[in-house]
């Protein structure tokens, strides 16, 4: 904060903006938060960090009133406050940017907003003068929305936008979010950051979550680490704090080096990708995957990576080429097919295609492997539970049971579930888009090291990746697409960010 806007906002002595005290959620067989302090003063950014489960979403619904914590205060302005629901946190002036978007997709982008308004208030208010403000706001916030389109056709850096625009239209004085730059383009993310500093400099009190460090010290006054429901660490200033030494706060032990690459033999060609041409291409597509390979796949979001990957997994059907797997030709265009063949892959989009949101982790974990543990046509639960168990403490799954239902596992732990699934499956090609996005950085450890196992058992593995530092990591060879076509093919040794880059930009 500059020193300006700390004076104008706020001192030392005045209350903080926000201030939680001893806050206790629990849910069934979880303490999700144990006597939790978060004190967030006007005009600054404070961000919270923490491993995946550590209660930093569960933290952000008791400021919105979802989660009703059983013990605890909540003082906004000095003033203790007790919320039995949503609509008293907004009337308090609180809003949350979710992980999950919460906008009703048939509407337009300015009736969203206008949702926004308390409907005691709708009957008062002239709806032709809140459609121009709520307009206003949207061109303010750039993204260059058309206040008309149906929010169902926005990117996700737009619809983001219009949460942020239903926050301001109600005057939110204390705005929260979570992982907001998780899913969004890189000129997405310069924009939200844009947003992000000007409604510090207007004096109100933003809470950050996020798991990307250079995120975090660039945009960042003051930072709170919580693990296990805990709050471990406090920084009122970024300055004396480090990124070993938050990480280490993290997760509870130093990690010396989260990639822990080392070199691998590579042997024969698992899969080779021929002239693959469908939906989302704009040129014909091959190369090679070695057994024991990790290639790393980069580019802008809407690159076509996602697209590509479909095709090779059958999810989307291709107008022309092939795919050979293990020297046979693979019969394209079915899931199930490529399945059979010894194709896994771990979707992008795992609200989507990942997760069955109601069953259990056990179930989700098996939904691969069913088949194979049916015989006769009934299900073996024995060896199915025997298998979860295995891939619940293999990926450290911090859940309470294996029949707890998925959807209440924090995302993190959602993404190592559905990862589980094909640890005990005879795989030649392991497909992962985005495998890391949302995860903290001990989890990412482990998941990286199972990739290298995976590898080295002669697995070809694919990791589709927009996170630089990652992809120049781990892989041994980086393909980088931009435009719907493969620009680059960059081996290890050539690997610089400059380089992935420059391929990446549309020509
Ligand atoms: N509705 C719910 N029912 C049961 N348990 C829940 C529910 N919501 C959260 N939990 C549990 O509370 C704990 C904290 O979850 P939370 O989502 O707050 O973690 P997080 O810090 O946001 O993690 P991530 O970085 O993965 O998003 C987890 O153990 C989670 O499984
Ligand atoms: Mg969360």
């Amino acid at each position: 904060m500059s020193e300006a806007a700390a004076a104008r906002f706020d001192s030392p002595e005045s209350p903080p903006l926000l201030a939680l005290s001893g806050i206790v959620v629990e849910f069934p067989g979880v303490k999700a938060l144990r006597g939790v302090d978060l004190d967030v003063r006007a005009g600054s950014v404070h961000g919270l960090m923490g491993e995946n489960g550590a209660g930093k979403s569960t933290l952000l619904k008791v400021m919105s009133g979802v989660n009703i914590p059983r013990s605890g205060t909540i003082r906004v302005d000095g003033q203790e406050l007790s919320f039995r629901g949503a609509a008293d946190a907004l009337e308090a002036g609180i809003a949350i940017i979710y992980q999950e978007l919460h906008l009703v997709p048939g509407l337009s982008a300015a009736e969203n907003l206008m949702l926004g308004q308390l409907p005691s208030r709708m009957g008062l208010i002239d709806r032709k003068a809140l459609r121009a403000r709520a307009e206003a706001v949207l061109r303010d916030l750039g993204e260059d929305i058309d206040p008309s389109t149906p929010v169902g056709r926005l990117s996700i850096g737009q619809r983001q936008m219009v949460e942020i625009g239903k926050a301001l239209l109600r005057e939110a004085r204390i705005i929260a979010f979570d992982e907001p730059t998780s899913s969004l383009s890189a000129r997405e993310v310069e924009n939200l950051k844009r947003i992000v500093r000007r409604l510090r400099d207007e004096g109100r009190a933003i809470v950050y979550v996020t798991h990307r460090m250079a995120e975090l010290f660039e945009l960042c006054d003051a930072v709170t680490v919580f693990r296990d429901g805990a709050r471990v660490a406090h920084h009122p200033t970024m300055e004396t704090v480090t990124q070993d030494r938050l990480v280490t706060e993290m997760v509870g032990r130093a990690i010396e080096d989260i990639y822990g690459w080392s070199p691998r033999p590579v042997g024969e060609v698992v899969a080779a990708i021929d002239g693959l041409t469908g939906p989302g291409l704009r040129a014909p597509v091959s190369f090679n995957v070695r057994a024991g390979e990790i290639v790393g796949f980069f580019g802008l979001v809407g690159a076509g990576r996602t697209e590509l990957m479909r095709l090779l997994c059958g999810t989307e059907r291709a107008t022309g080429g092939s795919v050979t797997l293990r020297g046979k030709a693979l019969r394209m265009g079915s899931p199930r097919r490529a399945i059979e063949a010894g194709i896994a892959m771990c979707p992008e989009d795992r609200k989507r295609e990942g997760i069955f949101p109601i069953a259990s982790v056990n179930d989700n974990i098996n939904i691969s492997v069913r088949r194979r543990y049916a015989r006769a046509g009934l299900v073996d639960f024995a060896r199915e539970k025997q298998n979860a168990i295995r891939a619940i403490r293999d990926l450290d799954v911090r859940t309470a049971s294996g029949e707890t239902q998925i959807r209440t596992l924090s995302g993190g732990n959602q993404q190592k579930a559905i990862l589980g699934r094909w640890l005990s499956e005879k795989i030649e090609l392991f497909v992962l888009d985005e495998p890391t996005r949302g995860i903290d950085v001990g989890a990412r450890a482990q998941i990286y090291k199972i990739l290298y196992d995976l590898a080295e058992k002669g697995i070809g593995v694919i990791v589709v990746s927009s996170d630089l530092p990652e992809v120049s990591s781990i892989c041994d060879r980086v393909l980088v697409m931009a435009d719907g076509r493969l620009t680059a093919d960059v081996p290890r040794d050539e690997i610089t960010p400059e380089r992935l880059l420059g391929h990446a930009l549309p020509q």
